[in-house]
């Protein structure tokens, strides 16, 4: 027999109080109608690894759907059901979204497409899912709670750094992970065994008939951490490149430019919401033939087919503004751009020094510009409303970029002189 190992010491130290009192509320209601349950995936991986996450994933042995309502009953909350998938979202009254499926079997009509779902075990349960890491489940019924539940040996690949599937056809039925893959290897510093990486190998061709918003899905992700470049790169050992933007080569010297203007310039908490990621994405398909169009298909949001289009106007336009020796001259040509659009596209035409730091610099100095007037100053100026406004209030930012006006008052009198 082997081993139990009980978590609880993991739980207390990285769950909210809050979580950890829920878990123990969930599991005494999954007593009370004899259902196991289990806080499964993503978290234990984490609780093992030793960060926090806070994304509950449950799985009962029973019927989610009727779970999910007697935790709604008992807890509060509402409960949204997806009967085709057998699974539910409870939104507990804190706002916490916290998904309860059943214990069940998923199985592919073909490869890439979406599972269909049957009734089945726990263990079924994990072992169709991506990597040993993430098919493993805490219980959390009262006389249980923190067993760790690891019949394919995540505990131990974490132990060993190792990304490993479950089974041969994991990545034909789902490429997807193999991005996936790429995705842990760098998040945790930990690599694909031997043959975790051939199989990804042969089945990367794959990837090129899954749909290309669920691609759009997880490379957003893969590209949104730490190391996007570093992943690319892994992407192109592995041979899934090719199959994603149709060349083998790319030029990485481009990306890491990006990358590092990237942490240069984007405030952090500004970078995670940004639409970064796609640019890297523009960046590698700008090496087929310029065909960044393509980066479209994969653009989940209206910010990020902004940039896209951004990007291509920039690369399209007579680019005088790099010629413009004022901040402010610079401003009036780019002001509209998104800032990940203008470091894209220095890092594409690999702009010499002395250009380069003149838009960084630009870049820099237009987050600090303060709102010096605003349309009512421009009312009580007796100045009608319409398109002069925009104008008067963008020559008052290039004024202050030239430092040329300093105050509110510089910028009234600036008006006065030369509107009215
Ligand atoms: N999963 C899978 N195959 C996929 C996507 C997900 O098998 N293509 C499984 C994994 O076992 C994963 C779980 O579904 O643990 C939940 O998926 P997700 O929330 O995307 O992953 P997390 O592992 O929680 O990743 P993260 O920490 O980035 O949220």
């Amino acid at each position: 027999r082997p081993l139990e190992i009980t978590l609880i010491d993991r739980m207390k130290n990285f769950l909210s109080i809050e979580n950890l009192q829920l878990l123990k509320q969930i599991g005494k209601l999954a007593d009370q109608i004899n259902y196991s349950a289990y806080i499964i995936g993503g978290i234990v991986r984490d609780l093992i690894i030793g960060r926090t996450n806070e994304d509950i994933d449950i799985v009962v042995e029973g019927n989610g759907i009727d779970f999910a309502n007697l935790l709604a009953e008992n807890l509060g909350g509402t409960v949204r059901c997806h009967e085709k998938f057998a699974t539910a979202t409870w939104k507990h009254p804190s706002r916490l979204k916290i998904d309860i499926t059943s214990a069940r079997t998923e199985y592919y009509d073909y490869p890439a497409a979406l599972p269909n779902v049957e009734m089945s075990s726990l263990k079924e349960d994990l072992f169709r899912r991506d990597f040993t890491i993430n098919a493993m489940a805490i219980q959390i019924n009262e006389d249980h709670f923190g067993k760790l539940i690891d019949y394919f040996h995540g505990f131990n690949d974490i132990k060993q750094n190792k990304i490993k599937v479950l089974y041969n056809l994991s990545f034909v039925e789902d490429p997807t992970r193999i991005l996936r893959a790429v995705r842990f290897e760098q998040r945790f510093n930990f690599k694909m065994d031997q043959q975790t990486f051939d199989l990804a190998m042969i089945s990367a061709d794959k990837i090129a008939s899954t749909s290309k918003p669920r691609i759009a899905h997880e490379l957003s992700i893969l590209l949104k951490e730490k190391h996007p470049v570093e992943s690319l790169v892994r992407l192109g050992e592995i041979g899934i490149i090719r199959y994603l933007i149709g060349t083998h080569s790319f030029n990485v010297q481009k990306l890491k430019t990006f990358k590092s203007l990237v942490d240069e310039i984007v405030p952090l908490q500004q970078n995670q919401n940004s639409e970064t990621w796609v640019c890297y994405l523009v960046i590698l398909f700008s090496e087929t033939e310029n065909e960044i169009e393509l980066v479209k298909d994969y653009c989940l949001n209206n910010e990020s087919l902004k940039v896209t289009d951004q990007i291509v106007e920039l690369l399209d336009d007579n680019q005088n503004f790099l010629k413009e020796d004022t901040l402010g001259a610079i401003h009036h040509s780019l002001k509209n751009y998104q800032t990940e659009s203008i470091i894209c596209y220095i890092a594409l035409m690999q702009l010499q020094e002395c250009f380069a730091n003149k838009l960084k610099k630009y870049l820099q100095n237009r987050t600090q510009i303060p709102k010096l007037i605003d349309g009512n100053d421009l009312l009580n100026l007796n100045i009608e409303k319409g398109p002069l406004f925009a104008k008067i209030l963008l020559e008052i930012e290039c004024a202050y970029l030239n430092q040329e006006i300093h105050s509110k008052e510089d910028a009234i009198s600036k008006v006065k002189r030369e509107y009215l």
